[in-house]
């Protein structure tokens, strides 16, 4: 069955009203990244971390999913019996799921969930703060947002590049909302390529170009707002699969 890979990032959730990560008004112009997501020192910056991460939960709670998601889950179920819809999302919101999407990968993690690093239970904290209780397993009083921090190992990642190693000439790559600056999209379809894989066609959808996406891999680019792109995103893979 022919695949539709929704590589997004957090450009997908800007019009629902959640900061984008590198645009002028980002969370990194306002937060260091580097004090509030990174594996080296977030013990000791440990209360703001899970300052910066309750604050992304009540923001959630006060957002719905908008156009794109819900445009994605339509697809997803409407075509099911044709095409296998896979999200693989950088995004740690919920917003996919709440539109309705199912097949989805979180690559970073999910922001309504707690880790503990010592034993590896997971917690489901949905939008509320994290009230520094020990974990419920273990009792270790360090429990970590459960997302993938810089520094950190991101397991999905094998996944990531599974389903890249697996696309054929029927399949469809669609990048919506992504710098390109952590995972870099455009290195993992040239290698894939550079190893004889063929993908029928490759859309990418962002506000504006980034110097890290190398346009000349798509067959197709918007530079709109998503919801904007959802008519021409359609008719293109409704031609392509004949659908
Ligand atoms: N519609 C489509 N694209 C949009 C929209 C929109 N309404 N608004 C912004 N964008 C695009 C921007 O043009 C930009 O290319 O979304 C992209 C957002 O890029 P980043 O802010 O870098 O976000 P992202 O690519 O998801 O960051 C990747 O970096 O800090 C880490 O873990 C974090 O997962 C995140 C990763």
């Amino acid at each position: 069955m022919p695949k539709l890979v929704v590589f997004s990032g957090a450009g997908l959730s800007a019009e629902s009203g959640l900061e984008t990560f590198r645009d002028a008004d980002g969370l990194w112009a306002k937060y260091d990244p580097m004090d509030v997501c990174n594996y080296q020192n977030w013990e000791q910056n440990f209360d703001l971390v899970h300052h910066f991460y309750n604050e992304r939960r009540k923001e959630l709670a006060k957002v719905q999913p908008n156009a794109m998601h819900r445009y994605l889950a339509k697809i997803e179920h409407k075509w099911r019996d044709r095409i296998e819809v896979i999200h693989l999302t950088q995004n740690v919101d919920d917003l996919l799921e709440r539109a309705g999407a199912t097949n989805i990968v979180h690559l970073h993690g999910k922001l309504t969930e707690l880790v503990c690093p010592k034993c590896g239970y997971i917690e489901t904290i949905g939008y509320i703060a994290f009230d520094k209780s020990p974990c419920p397993k273990c009792g270790n009083p360090k429990v970590k947002p459960q997302i993938v921090f810089f520094y950190e190992q991101a397991p999905e990642y094998e996944r990531l590049h599974k389903i890249f190693g697996e696309l054929e000439k029927e399949d469809c790559v669609l990048v919506v909302g992504t710098s390109g600056r952590v995972v870099n999209i455009s290195s993992i379809i040239t290698f894939v390529e550079n190893f004889g894989i063929e993908i029928g066609l490759k859309i990418l959808n962002n506000l504006e170009a980034s110097e890290s996406i190398d346009e000349s891999l798509f067959d197709k680019i918007f530079y709109t707002k998503a919801s904007e792109a959802i008519v021409e995103i359609d008719r293109i893979l409704r031609e392509f699969w004949k659908l």
